[in-house]
């Protein structure tokens, strides 16, 4: 019996040739435990060796293989091919990001954007060394806990409709990720980060659509990291504002 197969819809952009991208489309056998990442693959390895895309761990920890996958943002790791039978699947680069070749988007504004809100534990003054370790409580680290997990994938700002209008938006893993180090006890940088994301590209721009925690696969609720990131915004002005009356 022959074996079953999917078709399998991939946008194609070769620079060198000066087209439009177009879809071109392959025929995939359709096995239970292929993942469109196995499919791509298949079609890399014994159809068409010019192929374009990112991937490196398949488990959905690395984070690089994140497409479009008839237009939703997902992990093409985790997403298995008889979800989407008897098909076609469209597969395309992940939205709102400059396509460099084929599935593979230019991620250097994404890059830049997590520097900018200081990813890392700021202090006002260095504890010698002889003092020991910063110490912190179980509860202390689960009140951010679920923002370290982030795997840098861009799936939320495909999501997210702000950024794909505004692409100077901080955007929902960065912002999260200042929360990650604000809400740290060893951390002393939040003014620091508060003066550069309380503004309309960073917290304020967020509309609370909640697409980015939708497609988040590692449950980092982007989207609940800015709504907290906001309330201490709102505090932090009303704070300013009481203390300039008293003057
Ligand atoms: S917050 Fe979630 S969706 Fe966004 S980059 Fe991190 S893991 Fe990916
Ligand atoms: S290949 Fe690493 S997350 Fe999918």
């Amino acid at each position: 019996m022959a074996e079953e197969t999917i078709t399998i819809e991939v946008l194609r952009y070769l620079p060198e040739n000066g087209a439009e991208p177009e879809f071109q489309s392959y025929d995939v056998p359709l096995r239970s435990d292929w993942v469109v990442l196995d499919a791509l693959n298949h079609i890399k390895d014994h159809i068409d060796g010019t192929l374009s895309y990112r991937w490196s761990c398949r488990m959905g920890v690395c984070g690089s293989c994140g497409m479009m996958i008839n237009g939703e943002p997902v992990l093409t790791c985790a997403a298995f091919l008889t979800k989407y039978a008897p098909g076609p699947i469209r597969v395309e680069p992940l939205a709102h990001f400059p396509v460099v070749r084929d599935l593979v988007t230019e991620v250097t504004d994404f890059v830049d954007k997590l520097k900018h809100v200081k990813p890392w534990v700021v202090r006002e003054e260095d504890k010698p060394l002889e003092e020991g370790e910063f110490k912190q409580t179980p509860a202390e680290l689960s009140d951010f806990k679920s923002y370290t997990m982030c795997i840098n994938c861009m799936l939320c700002y495909s999501a997210c409709p702000v950024y794909g209008l505004e692409p100077g938006f901080a955007g929902p893993a960065a912002l999260a990720l200042a929360q990650r180090y604000n809400l740290d006890n060893r951390d002393e940088g939040n003014d620091e980060r508060m003066a550069r994301l309380s503004n309309d590209e960073g917290i304020w721009s967020c509309t609370m659509v909640g697409e980015c925690s939708e497609a988040c696969p590692k449950d980092v609720d982007p989207a609940g990291a800015i709504q907290r990131y906001k309330l201490a915004g709102a505090a932090e002005w009303w704070k300013s504002f009481i203390t300039r009356k008293g003057k």
